[in-house]
């Protein structure tokens, strides 16, 4: 992080109190007004508050906000944006409060400002870390010409069960994957310098362990040994914090028996002393007020154990702000305590250039430039296409002939209410493209006509549900049967069908948990009575999560999985229907054959008991009566309009020493009839270790163009770090012996050769 002001010969180079590995400068213009500050004032810079207007997840929505900034009772705002808004809401504190302190203007921009690109589930499906960096860069540079400096993203929790909404926003099941995308999110949304007024300051969240909740029910209690979280769970976290993450934010769900809101050893022994991190931490929206619920004491005793646990900044519950003046007065909480907290929030503003100067973000001629460019809606159409994953292919349907004549039907087909995506409270679902419209921009001479075929759902009582920020779903007037006729009239007519079908953008995000991860059933009767036709059929799969799709897969179609692809939607989609651009996207999550499967990943390990090679069923082996052990679709899978083949899998070594490197290449050669690209993937087993491997782990991958006909040597340099994990004792080494590996398209194929890490 560059400084703006203070050059580091001027800089006091006093050391904070902590025990850790950092040591860390002093700014002189924060210890300078924390020496001004009074208690209160302190407690002040630790609340955030919002005034309503975004979305509100928790049971309370911040009141008197103004007069609460007015009297210094407020560090930072979200839901507030506009350059007017926020150079008033920052005048409110300069002007008014005693010390003039401007606030931290949040935002949740998740997958994009109004320039919304694919959820990102779906950008992970990329695999592209230059495109996904490109995404972050963009929506800040939006979201601060609309007066935004912090950002509550990105969200990097380990997702393995399907049931769980909020899979969507995350990048996946794999640690090594996950834990490149959050590094890379971090440098596209703070750049070389976060106090430039195209950067913003980015939060991990939500730390930890998030993703991994009983039954896949939102804000579940979490239960994990130690040694996996630091192998799976954590290393995106940490990742994110070794990028120069600004912030971090905690979890909902406990730790070990403690909510992560009020954790000492993860905030404190964990994030400050084991990783260094020099930042701040914000709690999730209430978090702390919700340890009440979870058993752990009244509002004074939660917010007492937030703050020694390490915890700085109190999200719109008050507890901080109510309380915390109190339990100094009885000896609950060191006066200390509180400072530090407040020097963390003081240095965050001055990191973003605040301290120095309030309005840096409140420049009234950058919305106009800045936001929904036509560069940036360019940037949203491309990753879109680089996140679609081609699940299926049936008899070369695909691509289409520019001039064929489509049936185009589904209930997503000509949608704008569900292009956008979960957790997209910034873009407007009105200026998406539906796929109808997409289709026919892309091929002006094609014969597209379109019907709905389906509702979404039949189901009332779960429309409404689903339809909580307006109407996702909607269940149309015409009855069920009228709906379908049309569409199968169509599709008879037709020299191809196409079908959107799958989820509502809110079946999947925040409490947007599924017991049943299937098509609902109105569309599984579209689709069969489709394929009754005798029509090929191309199934276009818009899902937050993955789903069980057995049944389709067992058809004879082909199917496109785009998740909820953003404002470009209709105009990507075109892209990759009609062959300008092959798709190349694989998948981040293995998808289960039925959610008994769940939870499902691809880094399992073996047991004393592996289950059969063949996936046969055998007795007293780890396998179940009605299901093969394996995923429907594994990690890492995704077809292309071409085929791709590997060869001379090889180790350029036979071992490798301790200060040593070694190379695993491979041949990639393009055997179809189109140009594509292809995500080469390097996967690493751990033959014998002093704790359980797991069946094999990802260490690299290369995405790579290749024109048909052409091949390519593909290497990976492999040294002993690479081969780090955390061991019984929690300490990240590396062990010699034996270690096999391949080189493939995917995570499901076997190994092929092998090396010695020597000692
Ligand atoms: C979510 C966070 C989000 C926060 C503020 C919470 O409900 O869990 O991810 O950043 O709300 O909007």
């Amino acid at each position: 992080m560059k400084m703006r002001k203070f050059k580091l010969s001027v800089a006091l180079l006093l050391f904070t109190g902590l025990s850790g590995l950092q040591a860390q400068e002093k700014i002189p213009q924060v210890e300078e007004l924390l020496e001004k500050m009074t208690l209160e004032e302190k407690i002040g810079q630790l609340n955030l508050l919002t005034p309503g207007g975004g979305i509100a997840t928790g049971s309370v929505v911040s009141e008197d906000v103004e007069a609460k900034i007015k009297a210094g009772n407020v560090g930072g705002v979200f839901g507030v944006s506009s350059p007017e808004r926020v150079r008033q809401a920052q005048e409110l504190a300069v002007k008014n409060s005693r010390l003039g302190i401007p606030l931290l203007i949040g935002s949740d921009i998740i997958h994009g400002y109004k320039t919304t690109y694919p959820i990102p589930l779906g950008l992970s499906s990329s695999w592209d870390l230059e495109l996904i960096k490109e995404g972050a860069e963009m929506a800040a540079k939006e979201a601060t010409a609309d007066g935004i400096n912090w950002n509550f993203s990105p969200m990097v929790d380990i997702a393995r069960d399907p049931r769980w909404g909020r899979i969507a926003e995350g990048a996946g099941e794999d640690p090594y994957l996950g834990s490149q995308i959050a590094k890379a999110m971090v440098e596209g949304y703070q750049g070389e310098d976060m106090s430039l007024p195209h950067t913003m300051m980015a939060t991990v969240k939500h730390m930890a362990l998030y993703g991994a909740p009983e039954a896949g029910r939102d804000y579940n209690t979490v239960d994990m040994s130690r040694l996996k979280m630091f192998n799976e769970y954590l290393p995106p976290y940490k990742a994110a914090v070794d990028a120069g993450v600004g912030s971090v934010m905690t979890s909902f769900n406990d730790i070990d028996g403690i909510p992560a809101t009020g954790n000492k050893w993860l905030l404190t022994d964990l994030l400050r002393e084991r990783w260094g991190f020099d930042g701040f931490v914000v709690s999730d929206y209430t978090s702390v007020n919700e340890m009440i619920a979870h058993g752990l004491g009244d509002l004074q005793a939660v917010s007492a154990l937030a703050i020694n646990a390490g915890l700085d900044m109190d999200m719109v519950g008050e507890g901080f702000l109510t309380t915390l003046k109190k339990s100094v007065e009885e000896g609950l909480v060191s006066e200390e305590q509180i400072t530090k907290a407040a020097r963390r929030i003081l240095e965050a503003k001055h990191k973003i250039g605040l301290l120095d100067d309030p309005y840096l973000y409140s420049d009234e001629s950058r919305p106009e430039k800045d936001i929904l460019t036509e560069e940036n809606r360019q940037l949203a159409r491309k990753a879109a296409t680089r996140s679609f994953v081609l699940l299926k292919k049936h008899n070369n349907t695909l691509p289409l002939f520019k001039n064929a004549k489509i049936a185009l039907v589904g209930p997503l087909a000509n949608n704008k209410n569900n292009m956008l995506g979960t957790w997209a409270p910034t873009g407007n679902p009105q200026l998406s493209v539906p796929i109808l419209e997409g289709l026919k921009n892309v091929a002006p001479n094609a014969n597209i006509t379109y019907a709905k075929g389906a509702n979404i759902s039949n189901d009332t009582s779960f429309a409404k549900k689903v339809n909580v920020f307006g109407q996702r779903i909607q269940i149309a007037e015409e009855s069920p049967e009228a709906l379908l006729k049309e569409a199968l009239d169509l599709a008879k007519s037709s020299d191809v069908v196409v079908a959107v079908v799958g989820e509502a953008t809110e079946m999947s995000g925040e409490a947007a948990s599924r017991t049943d991860i299937t098509i609902p059933d109105s569309q599984k009767k579209l689709i069969n009575e489709l394929v009754k036709t005798g029509k090929p059929v191309v199934l276009v799969l818009m899902s937050g999560r993955p789903l069980d799709i057995s049944e389709e897969m067992a058809l004879p179609v082909s199917i496109l999985q785009i998740w909820h692809p953003g404002v470009e939607a209709g105009n990507a989609v075109g892209d990759v229907l009609f062959g300008n651009y092959n798709p190349s996207g694989k998948l981040t999550n293995s998808w289960p054959r039925s959610v008994g499967q769940i939870p499902i990943h691809y880094r399992m390990k073996t047991t004393g008991r592996p289950g059969p090679e063949s996936g046969d069923f055998q007795k007293f082996k780890t396998n179940y009566l009605d299901s093969p052990n394996s995923p429907l679709l594994p990690f890492g899978y995704g077809l292309s309009y071409t085929t791709f083949e590997y060869s001379d899998v090889k180790a350029n070594a036979e071992k490798l020493g301790t200060d040593g490197s070694i190379e695993l290449s491979a041949t990639v050669t393009n055997t179809g009839d189109f140009d594509g690209e292809e995500v080469v993937q390097l996967y690493i087993r751990d033959v014998v270790r002093s704790v359980t491997p797991p069946g094999k782990e990802l260490k690299g991958f290369q995405k790579i163009a290749l024109k048909k006909g052409e091949s390519k040597t593909v290497t990976f340099t492999i040294t002993p770090e690479d081969l780090k994990f955390y061991n019984y004792n929690i300490e990240f080494v590396n062990e010699p012996g034996e270690y096999e590996f391949f080189i493939g398209g995917s995570s499901d194929n076997k190994m092929a050769g092998s090396f010695e890490l020597t000692q």
